[in-house]
């Protein structure tokens, strides 16, 4: 099986031994204690499921500016996105060594983990710039991951940390939410040695169903992984619960059976295009994925990236970084000529008539109209579901 990232065995950092777990717990409780941010609080999830692998805790400012500048840390280690523990009040934590995570996502502000304090830093706004314009390709505000990471403070709370619990994704998506270490053993236990991950934030429409495919056929793949992510997303965006259900339903009808598995992530949106796309790479690879399919706008929002950009971010890795590989996908779209879902590169005769386009916008208000997109565009079974979930929605915002 596939190596993890930077190691021979994948570090979980979820504390599972019982004794321990209920020792930290009362620990906790005599510590000096720090309110997350959501974004740290899913780094605290990703780390806790291995997926996150070689880190041990959250990145000091220095690994933060080298992974930002040079996509590696200051010791060398290969990684796309500082992994970062931000906040404006250390006014409960300042001398201590060892204190308390508690977590904003859920009630009660439970702990999430504990952590051994290296060093709290103060990020200067020239700092913070450089990490947002080198991860995100812009400062501006309007991009909704630059508005997350500039709302969060100016201090770097970074060390090693034991996480206790995987937040609110356990109990909210139970069946879904899995760890790197379930998913890795998930794999093994089906004997499956080549294995494509689809990263998605969506339900799944027919040119991602077929994009699976291709992937598969060409790739002559044992099984594909269809991991979706959990976290947060910007307004507008539809809820894991109903992309869960539609994805669920598409793989029962649509593919054979056992030769997907499908999964989900603790993990807040991004929206960095291409540096997202590279982190996406590293934990499929620790969560035992050998390829991961990279399309188009992978990982955008609105036009801060060109459409394939996160499929050149790879050509300029070093050598060597990853061992997962890229299946680089050019836009593919139902052809009215060949009556199938094509990748544009490989119609060269086709004209833009020839395919069947529905822009996001087009496809939302479809279905908020209780209209099905046609059948070239999305399967019956998901545009029911998500027809349901508009015309609840629009009851739930009625009545509100
Ligand atoms: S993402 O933000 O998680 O990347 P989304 O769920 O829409 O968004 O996309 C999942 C994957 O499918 C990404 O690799 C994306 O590039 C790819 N993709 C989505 N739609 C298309 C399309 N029409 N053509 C080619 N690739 C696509």
């Amino acid at each position: 099986m596939i190596q993890p990232h930077g190691a021979d065995t994948l570090n979980p950092l979820l504390v599972t031994d019982a004794v321990e777990r209920d020792d930290l717990i009362t620990e906790a409780a005599t510590l000096p204690s720090l309110l997350l941010t959501s974004a740290a609080a899913a780094n605290a999830v990703m780390l806790g499921g291995g997926y996150f692998t070689p880190l041990s805790g959250y990145m000091n400012v220095a690994d933060a500016l080298s992974v930002s500048q040079k996509m590696h840390t200051v010791d060398g280690l290969f990684w796309p996105v500082p992994v970062l523990n931000l906040t404006d009040d250390i006014s409960g934590i300042e001398g201590a060594t060892r204190i308390a995570l508690r977590d904003p996502n859920v009630d009660g502000a439970p702990v999430i983990a504990i952590m051994d304090v290296d060093a709290i830093e103060e990020i200067s706004a020239e700092q913070k710039e450089t990490m947002t314009e080198q991860v995100f390709g812009t400062l501006d505000s309007s991009h909704p991951g630059v508005a997350v990471f500039q709302a969060e403070g100016k201090y770097c709370v970074s060390g090693p940390i034991q996480v206790l619990n995987l937040s609110y994704f356990e109990s909210e998506f139970a069946g879904t939410f899995q760890t790197a270490v379930e998913i890795r053993d998930d794999i093994a236990a089906r004997g499956w040695e080549k294995v494509v991950a689809f990263q998605t934030r969506n339900p799944m429409h027919l040119a991602h169903e077929e994009l699976c495919r291709m992937a598969m056929e060409r790739l002559n793949a044992d099984g594909i992984a269809i991991h979706m992510l959990l976290g947060k997303l910007k307004a507008g965006d539809i809820p894991a619960s109903v992309r869960d259900a539609c994805i669920r339903k598409m793989v029962d009808v649509y593919f054979p059976k056992n030769s997907v598995l499908v999964s989900g992530y603790g993990f807040d949106m991004l929206y960095a295009g291409p540096r997202e796309a590279v982190l996406h790479a590293v934990f499929r690879q620790n969560m035992g994925a050998t390829h991961l399919i990279v399309g188009r706008d992978h990982a955008g929002v609105g036009d801060y990236y060109g459409p394939f950009d996160a499929q050149a971010i790879f050509d300029e890795i070093p050598e060597g970084a990853l061992d997962i590989e890229i299946f680089s996908a050019d836009h593919t779209a139902w052809s009215k000529k060949l009556n199938k879902v094509v990748m544009m590169r490989e119609a060269p005769d086709h004209e833009p008539g020839d395919y069947v386009f529905l822009s996001g916008t087009k496809v939302r208000e479809m279905l908020g109209d209780g209209i099905a997109p046609p059948p070239e565009f999305s399967r019956p079974e998901v545009a029911q579901i998500l027809m349901d979930h508009y015309r609840s929605d629009g009851t739930e915002a009625a009545k509100a």
